[in-house]
């Protein structure tokens, strides 16, 4: 009981960091755009761990299992809804592992506990008096899951059949006139105007400006439908009392960020170290006024704080098209030709927050191959290889060797890169510009290369100037150990590897342990440490004549 209550208290003692994903669609298998909502997402939680080990994350994600759109899919492949969500959850489940999104909660829409946090949001929206009975008219896109404005939408010719279309995402729109329950949504816009005002609330901030203008401009801001009847959309959650009318999915989708801290069982949020309000909601931009228009809207109705931060991300493309199931242009993680860290790595270094980034297989192998295998790969089998380092050793160094090599331009370039390279990607981090740190982090390996290259320690090896080499082989192992911490968020697996081989303690490899480079630790710098030397191989080339055989793709994620 004791021990109980002490193991309680420690949690919630620390700092909680409630981090998501978006809940995903269950109507399809995952695409590479789902990843990577997952990966930047998991990249913000792990550099939240790294600079404050304490801090207590939840790190949420899961399926959106419900409405139209899964009852056509599950129907389609003769399956019974149930059955189908589990089916795919499952492989959302299994993608996440395998490439190393470390979320703390997984969540489906199905579940009993979501279904009662559900259901008590919905009377608390009812007793604020938010809520009314209504007759809705107007277009209803299946595939958006959303009511579009007429001025919103427009007429376009489909094979041959003239259909409704909405303007912003192309779906085909239907003509719906049903009782719903609506919501005062237009009791909110002042409130939503001042919380769009918070500085950073949105990141970039070019969406948050984009929401600003639209709630300026729209001149007509109505309020929202938020349930259908259950005769049209069975597979949903029902609104508590009128078994007739089913709880609108967005709605019911939205909630599960609340569900997975506990709420609305008090004894739970505290367990979960009291998660509310969200600190970032990672949300890709076709998403972004369901969570920055409704969701805040929802929130404040509900007398909870709207979240900290919405970090919205572009989108994937293949040939300038947005990747999309409907479009049939859907690149599977699966069906690259990495695994693991190297697709992390490819998504957080070439995609932004602000731009869309466009996927070619040629592209992922290029920056692979000559980022991971070459700069960072070679780099790593030339310091702890029997060549160089037969001894297997990160070797002392001390402040006059230190200074007396600074007095050449290719080691004072790399000592400044060194020394800089954890403060600029903790800004970068914190930014979630991903792509920034690795571009930092890669131009320092680049100028370690440089720095070997000009030292030759092969020769130093010949010539028996064994003092001379140990200068060499410490400056570039602590580049290494340094680089390795500070890629962490992006790489996981890899930068554990790489710190296992330098025999870096497990609990030596947050922030505060690169923030200062051994040559600025006053008098004698670190003793001469033990590394595991031999041959090693962090990141095998691919090639691009034949096809990697599946055996090859295993060697890839070591
Ligand atoms: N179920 C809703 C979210 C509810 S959250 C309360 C949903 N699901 S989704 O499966 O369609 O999308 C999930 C995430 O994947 C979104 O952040 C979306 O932006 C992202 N992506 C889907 N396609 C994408 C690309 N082609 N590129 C990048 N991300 C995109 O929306």
């Amino acid at each position: 009981m004791r021990l109980t209550l002490r193991l309680f208290s420690s949690v919630v003692q620390k700092r909680p960091f409630f981090v998501s994903t978006p809940i995903f669609y269950v109507n399809a298998a995952p695409h590479l755009g789902h990843l990577y909502s997952a990966v930047v997402a998991d990249a913000i939680q792990r550099f939240e761990k790294l600079i404050d080990p304490n801090c207590n994350v939840l790190f949420s994600t899961g399926t959106d299992e419900h409405g139209t759109k899964i009852q056509q899919a599950a129907s389609k492949v003769g399956q019974a809804p149930a059955e189908y969500c589990s089916s795919i959850s499952e492989e959302y489940r299994r993608l996440f592992a395998e490439y190393n999104v470390e979320h703390t909660d997984f969540v489906r829409t199905t579940e009993d506990r979501h279904k009662k946090a559900v259901a008590h949001f919905w009377k608390e929206l009812v007793e604020g008096g938010h809520i009314y009975k209504a007759v809705y008219s107007g277009w209803y896109s299946v595939s958006d899951e959303s009511f579009v404005p007429e001025a919103h939408t427009r007429e376009v010719v489909q094979h041959g059949r003239k259909v409704r279309v909405s303007a912003e995402s192309g779906h085909e729109v239907e003509w719906t006139e049903e009782p719903n329950y609506m919501f005062r949504l237009s009791a909110f816009r002042e409130h939503l105007q001042r919380w769009l005002k918070t500085d950073g609330v949105i990141t970039p901030s070019k969406y948050q400006k984009q929401l600003q203008e639209q709630l300026e401009r729209e001149t007509y801001f109505p309020d929202i439908s938020v349930s259908r009847p259950a005769s049209r959309v069975h597979w949903a959650i029902r609104v508590p009392g009128d078994e007739n009318q089913s709880i609108y999915v967005w709605l019911d989708a939205l909630v599960n960020y609340l569900t997975v801290t506990g709420y609305p069982d008090e004894d739970a949020v505290r367990a979960r170290g009291r998660a509310w309000p969200a600190d970032v909601h990672v949300v890709g931009k076709d998403i972004l006024k369901f969570h920055g228009v409704y969701w805040p809207a929802f929130l404040m109705a509900a007398r909870l704080h709207p979240p900290r931060r919405l970090a919205c991300h572009a989108h994937w493309t293949v040939d300038a098209v947005k990747m999309s199931k409907s479009l049939g242009n859907v690149v599977c993680p699966r069906n690259t030709p990495v695994t693991g860290d190297a697709l992390r790595y490819f998504l957080l270094r070439e995609g932004t927050l602000h731009s869309d980034a466009n996927y070619s297989e040629s592209k992922l192998i290029n920056v692979v191959n000559s980022e991971l295998a070459d700069t960072l790969g070679n780099l790593v089998s030339r310091c702890c290889g029997a060549a160089l380092n037969p001894r297997g050793e990160f070797p002392a160094l001390h402040e006059a060797e230190a200074a007396q090599l600074a007095r050449r331009d290719v080691a004072q370039a790399l000592l400044t890169r060194v020394e800089r390279l954890p403060e600029q990607c903790r800004e970068y981090y914190s930014s979630y510009q991903f792509y920034k740190a690795v571009d930092e982090a890669i131009a320092t390996l680049h100028a370690c290369n440089l720095f070997f290259e000009a030292l030759k320690p092969w020769e130093l090896r010949k010539e028996n100037r064994q003092r001379e080499l140990d200068v060499v082989l410490h400056l570039a192992l602590e580049t290494l150990r340094v680089s390795a911490i500070v890629l962490q968020p992006v790489i996981p697996q890899l930068a554990t590897s790489l710190l296992d081989r330098l025999l870096i303690p497990k609990d030596c490899r947050s922030w505060q342990h690169c923030e200062t480079p051994s040559w600025r630790v006053a008098g004698a710098i670190h003793e001469t440490k033990n590394i595991r030397g031999g041959k090693f191989l962090l990141f095998p080339r691919l090639y691009t004549d034949k096809k990697p055989a599946p055996q090859n793709k295993k060697k890839a994620a070591l």
